[in-house]
């Protein structure tokens, strides 16, 4: 099936929808997002930063939207000094959405951004080693698994393993 997915920047309007998905115990196991309750002024603080970043060259958020409704969120955050040629992803979309092969699109749109509008020449994900799903969107998405970071995370003061996966132009 072939989904209507876009990405766009985000609009105070979207604060709603926003706080719906990210109150979520389970959306957040693997994110460094940690607030629940997430309420809708939550949301908006997000989408203040997300407009700042814009601005100061920051963190670079999209909200992810299916049929023009907004269902999650995507970002790059382009790395500074020496490793200024790479930019780091993270995502997430609400999770009466999961394991429909949403978010592989999403993450080619914003490669394509990337690749698009910018010199970055290597994009990579640090994620939770526990997060299969992830594995399996960044593969299907051709990047390649290049370590396993022990204790590589901690979130709530619990460490897990990581693994960086990276693609490059
Ligand atoms: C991780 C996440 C982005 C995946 O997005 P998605 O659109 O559901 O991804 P897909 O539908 O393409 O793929 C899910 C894949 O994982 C597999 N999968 C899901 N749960 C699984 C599990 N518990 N064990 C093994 N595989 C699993 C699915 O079978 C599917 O694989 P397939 O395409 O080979 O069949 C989404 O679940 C999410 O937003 N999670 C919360 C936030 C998060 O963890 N973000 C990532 C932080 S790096």
């Amino acid at each position: 099936m072939t989904y209507n997915i876009k990405l766009r920047r985000f609009k105070y309007e979207d604060a709603e929808a926003l706080a719906y998905f990210c109150n979520d115990e389970d959306l957040q196991k693997y994110l460094l997002l940690s607030k629940l309750p997430y309420t809708i002024d939550d949301a908006c603080d997000f989408i203040k930063y997300a407009k700042d970043c814009e601005e100061s060259g920051g963190e670079q958020c999209f909200a992810i939207t299916l049929d023009d409704n907004v269902i999650g969120c995507i970002s790059y955050t382009v790395q500074s000094g020496c490793h200024c040629n790479s930019a780091s992803v993270g995502y997430y979309i609400g999770k009466e959405y999961w394991n429909r092969g949403i978010m592989p699109v999403a993450v080619k749109n914003i490669l394509e951004i990337i690749f698009q509008n910018t010199a970055i020449n290597r994009v990579f994900a640090e994620i939770f080693a526990e997060n299969t799903s992830s594995v399996r969107v960044l593969e299907k998405c051709g990047f390649v698994r290049e370590g396993y970071l022990r204790n590589g995370v901690n979130k709530d003061g619990i460490v897990h393993d990581a693994i960086l996966y990276a693609l490059v132009r």
